[in-house]
């Protein structure tokens, strides 16, 4: 769809997640009655109340604060070195920016891989002071002590697998479940993670094919990014999808908007006005 056809959500379409009308909060409820329907539903992430704003009004039904804040918002080179402080400070702001859209916190590196105790601590600070609806974290099998005992606390859990990028430094970061064997255990973690009481599974960077196997295996809806078209959802990171982010983006990913270049001429516009004696002009001076 082209940017002018996409301006304004469609009119109410009922209880849809995107497009319908309500103003309440959408909870894990509704994005579990879109599977049932078959609705394909977006998330994007934010960093900041004032994007998150944007993203709300336009009829996102779902926002992640994904530690993705970590090479998009905050300058580090990954997402490794993100903490629970930065998470929860820059979710609370998405909470504030935020009406409808249920907010998923991502749970940074470090935050829960000692175990489930540690997991319910930080995913309970993000809940009671960030205000999220909902945690992220990465993992199947190996992450699976942690979302029951979260969704047991009343948490709801989205899990993450696939490329994990809070990984980065074992997995590095290519196209995960290519073999039979892994494949095969793609498969077995997302059911895990079900079973485990997780509301959705993000599928990052793994075969369409499969991506698609897992969708049709599951009652619950899954999340795809560069994971082809036959996942429930699509997620992309909100600097790259608007094209703030600098350099090479990911071959999956697509440009709606080129901020980078459109930001880049307001401020070279700004200076040259500054520079020239062109601003403050008349209107904009009190006398
Ligand atoms: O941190 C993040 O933005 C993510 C998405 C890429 C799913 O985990």
């Amino acid at each position: 769809m082209t940017l002018q056809a996409a301006q304004k959500p469609p009119a109410d379409s009922g209880k849809t997640l995107y497009g319908g009308k309500g103003t309440r909060r959408i909870t894990v409820h509704d994005i579990a009655a879109a599977k049932v329907r078959g609705e394909k539903w977006p998330m994007l992430t934010a960093y900041d109340a004032m994007t998150a704003s944007v993203f709300d009004e336009a009829g996102i039904p779902v926002i992640l604060v994904g530690d993705s804040m970590g090479n998009c918002h905050l300058g580090y080179e990954t997402t490794v070195p993100v903490t629970m402080d930065e998470m929860t400070f820059l979710s609370a702001a998405v909470v504030r920016g935020t009406k409808r859209a249920l907010v998923v916190g991502d749970l940074p590196f470090g935050s829960y891989q000692e175990g489930p105790v540690q997991a319910l601590r930080n995913a309970t600070r993000l809940v009671k002071d960030a205000g999220v609806g909902a945690i992220k974290l990465e993992g199947g099998e190996r992450s699976l002590p942690q979302t029951e005992l979260l969704v047991q606390a009343g948490i709801p859990v989205m899990s993450h697998l696939g490329l994990t990028p809070q990984s980065v430094n074992t997995m590095g970061y290519r196209v995960q479940g290519r073999s039979d064997e892994a494949a095969h255990r793609l498969l077995s973690d997302a059911k895990a993670a079900q079973d485990a009481g997780a509301f959705a599974v993000v599928l990052e960077l793994v075969p369409a094919e499969l991506a698609a196997e897992v969708t049709r295996s599951l009652h619950i809806p899954t999340i795809g990014i560069g994971a082809g078209a036959g996942t429930d959802a699509q997620v992309l990171v909100w600097t790259d999808m608007a094209g703030l982010t600098g350099g090479k983006v990911p071959r999956f990913t697509k440009q709606y908007a080129n901020l980078r270049e459109t930001l880049g001429d307001a401020a070279r516009a700004f200076a040259e006005d500054v520079n020239g004696g062109a601003f403050p002009a008349e209107e904009h001076t009190f006398h």
